[in-house]
């Protein structure tokens, strides 16, 4: 049985005031469903302290957006996954759509820091998904799978099993833009039969969620397939109301 999740990631938004003032609330208002879901939310590095202490502990997760493909040393501007988990990260976001298109992250980098997250012993969301153009030449599959198969070689089945995947059509993040139900829930079977067919079992066992502009009059339905197992909740997770009611629709 696969418990659902849902992800808050704040990109590059906040203050510390707006963090106090959001966390206060939203913390107030997912206190129902912190049993029944697991829940973790992804500020930028240098918030994570304060939304540490914030989330106390509710139970409720912390997570990074990022990790740097280097253990330590001389790498200017880099954040390490061992830093991160001694800051008391549970998850990090490796491979972010905008990590690829904006900082060039190839599959290999994506692949690399999936791999410093397993070894800092905390658990890698992989994001993946195509382009409009690639989805309209058919090609989704085959991007997402090129992308899981980069982890593969590095982490072997056995390292990605643990991890979580996250479903990102290029062309639904942050666009309003959402990808139909059908849609989502194609692309989940889809993924999980590729983890299958690569080790009985693994395409059962994955948590796979769904992100791009989910908001909580959509949420119900995107989550309404057995295979979606969550969500990754961008703009919508910096408004309270709006990040519960999506908790309320898993
Ligand atoms: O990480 C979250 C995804 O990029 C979705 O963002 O909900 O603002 O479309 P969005």
């Amino acid at each position: 049985m696969r418990k659902s999740i849902l992800i808050a990631n704040w990109k590059m938004n906040g203050s510390l005031h707006s963090n106090q003032a959001l966390l206060v609330r939203m913390l107030a208002k997912l206190r129902p469903f912190r049993k029944t879901i697991d829940m973790a939310i992804c500020p930028p590095f240098p918030y994570l302290f304060q939304v540490r202490d914030l989330l106390g502990y509710t139970g409720i997760a912390l997570g990074a957006q990022n990790a740097s493909r280097a253990r330590s040393g001389a790498h200017t501007g880099e954040v390490s996954a061992t830093m991160l988990q001694e800051m008391g990260c549970r998850y990090v976001l490796v491979g972010h759509s905008e990590r690829r298109a904006l900082y060039h992250e190839s599959d290999d980098d994506v692949a690399t820091r999936f791999r410093q997250v397993l070894s800092a012993d905390m658990t890698p969301v992989l994001c993946v998904g195509e382009t409009l153009e690639e989805r309209e030449h058919g090609q989704t599959m085959a991007v997402i799978e090129r992308q899981i198969q980069a982890v593969i070689d590095q982490s072997g089945i056995s390292g990605l099993a643990g991890s979580i995947v996250a479903y990102e059509p290029v062309w639904a993040i942050g666009t309003g833009r959402t990808a139909t139900p059908e849609q989502v829930a194609d692309t989940h079977r889809a993924i999980r039969q590729f983890l299958e067919n690569c080790e009985t079992g693994s395409g059962r066992s994955m948590r796979l969620v769904y992100g791009g502009s989910v908001k909580a009059a959509n949420a119900a339905a995107l989550f309404s397939s057995p295979e979606v197992d969550g969500g990754l909740i961008g703009g919508a997770s910096l408004q309270a109301d709006e990040f519960s009611n999506i908790a309320a629709a898993l």
